[in-house]
């Protein structure tokens, strides 16, 4: 797709985009002259307004929030098609709205069947304070609502790529042309790692998954990556790494990623992902049902490789680590038996009393290995826990920390990005739930229920006392979130939370 920032002096492309809303501006009503609030439904483009305003009249067009109307061939100015895309009441504007009407407009142009469209901002973009954030969600909006995964499929699909110009008398403003820049550069890197999720688990084993990560680093200032080897993860004394991966003939790895974008003496900042390329559940082998969506389990550690990909593209005055333990999950001859004991790098020791809780144990030495290197803080993000489906679905993405300056980052970065996250409980009661028989802990509780809770509770006994620490159980909205978010299909990897990251990211600059 190809996007671009135009004046609004420029001749509308193929397909004019415009916007219709619901105003509530004070009207004057019959001879009595009494005023009132009813809402009015404007077009933000007086002449076009004009143009169509018996469809206005007849109703077809209602400001209505993320309507489609389209009229082919109808001619203006030039442009061949119209679509007017439904913002709602003029009040209620927000970036997160501009997203979805994004992916209404690349909708519009695909009933069309059109290539090209000019997006006519003027009018909703109030004031030059807006245009930055309004811009960027658009852009972002049109790329995540473009991305398709078909590379699978013997015949791809022949359509032609799509550009869209973007109307708007402050394109050439700095802060416009910066924040349309990283609206292209997140929305690219959330879709590189929605294809990592996306591939299957023969074609993303932990050696590919690693390759990838290099090879996407490749030629990016300040970003190197390095890759352990199951050798390496032994010599390093990562046995909850290790433990997981013995089930399986793929080899594990461990990636780390490091971004130098701040002060040499700057501490780094520490992102952690669940590389699980395909967990059956080991031994405790999960039902056949949907088991397939288990390529998925990657999607924390796929989506970590996205935010170092995106935080060193937009060049972030930080230094950031990313670490993703990546193995499989299988029930191979050599694989860890329940009860079976390993030992984590940080030294405490867990017993395996149910082998399908594999996520903890691979974080545990990453969390451990994060704690070695002194970082200003640590998120991980992981596809933890079915009862963190249980508890929030697909909408809202879990985390848990009880740091509340972490607490107040998250809520403000969440609030940035547009994505919608919900504190989640941690208590010392959940780490007693966590306490082993036979060594220090075990890894699933001793308790009823909370199963997210306890399973952060696990994760919590890796990290260094006074590191502010975030966890985000991505479980329920790694992938196929439904039809929530019309810029994200509706199966399929969502990118989750990589938006946010790069914004906790741009809080510590
Ligand atoms: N990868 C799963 C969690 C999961 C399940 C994510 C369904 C998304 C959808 C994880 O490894 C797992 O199996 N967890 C177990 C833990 C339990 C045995 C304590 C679970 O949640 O059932
Ligand atoms: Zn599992
Ligand atoms: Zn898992």
């Amino acid at each position: 797709m190809k996007i671009n920032l135009l004046k609004p002096d420029v001749k509308f492309g193929e397909t004019f985009i415009l916007f219709s809303y619901q105003s509530n501006a004070v009207q004057t009503t019959g001879r009595s002259s009494k005023k009132s609030t009813a809402s009015q439904v404007l077009l933000n483009h007086p002449e076009a307004e004009t143009h169509l305003a018996t469809f206005v009249e007849k109703k077809a067009i209602t400001g209505r929030a993320l309507e489609v109307v389209t009229f082919r061939g109808l001619g203006f100015e030039g442009a061949e098609n119209i679509a007017v895309i439904g913002l709602g009441k003029e009040s209620e504007l927000n970036h997160e709205l501009f997203r979805k009407a994004a992916a209404c407009a690349l909708d519009a142009l695909k009933s069309l069947q059109s290539d090209e469209g000019s997006v006519w901002f003027e009018n909703v973009i109030e004031n030059q304070d807006q245009a930055p954030k309004f811009i960027q969600a658009f852009t972002e909006g049109l790329q995540l609502a473009s991305y398709e995964f078909d590379e699978l499929k013997s015949k791809k699909s022949e359509a032609k790529e799509k550009s869209f110009h973007l109307v708007t008398k402050y394109a050439s403003d700095a802060d416009v042309k910066k924040s349309f820049q990283h609206g292209v550069i997140l929305s690219e890197t959330v879709n590189f790692s929605r294809r990592l999720g996306d591939m299957p688990g023969n074609l993303m084993t932990p050696t590919i998954l690693a390759q990838e990560a290099q090879k996407a680093a490749r030629g990016i200032s300040q970003l190197k990556v390095t890759v352990w080897d199951k050798a390496r993860i032994k010599k390093e004394r990562m046995g909850g790494l290790l433990g997981v991966s013995t089930g399986s003939t793929q080899e594990p790895r461990f990636i780390i990623m490091e971004y130098k974008g701040g002060p040499k003496s700057q501490k780094p900042l520490c992102y952690v992902g669940k590389g699980l390329t395909f967990d059956c559940g080991g031994i405790s082998i999960k039902p056949s049902a949907a088991m397939e969506e288990m390529k998925y389990d990657m999607c924390g550690g796929a989506n970590v490789i996205g935010t170092m990909l995106a935080i060193a593209k937009l060049k972030l005055k930080v230094n950031v680590i990313g670490l993703i333990p990546s193995t499989e999950n299988l029930a191979g001859p050599s694989a860890t038996k329940p009860g079976d004991v390993h030992t984590a790098r940080n030294g405490k020791t867990f017993e395996v009393n149910n082998t399908d809780a594999e996520g903890r144990l691979i974080l545990s030495d990453a969390l451990s290995y994060a704690t070695e290197l002194k970082p200003q803080m640590i998120v991980d993000a992981a596809t933890l826990t079915g009862a963190m489906v249980i508890s929030l679905g697909n909408l809202y993405t879990g985390y848990f920390t009880r740091n509340n300056e972490m607490k107040l980052k998250i809520e403000g970065a969440a609030e940035e990005s547009g994505e919608l996250v919900w504190h989640m409980p941690l208590h010392d009661e959940h780490v007693k739930d966590m306490k082993g028989t036979y060594a220090d802990l075990s890894n699933i509780s001793s308790g009823k229920g909370a199963g997210s809770s306890t399973a952060a509770a696990f994760l919590e006994q890796f990290v260094g006392e006074g590191i502010p620490w975030a966890h985000f159980d991505i479980a329920g909205t790694g992938w196929a979130v439904g039809g929530r978010l019309n810029y994200c299909s509706k199966k399929g990897a969502s990118g989750v939370m990589i938006r946010t990251f790069v914004e906790i990211a741009k809080s510590f600059e």
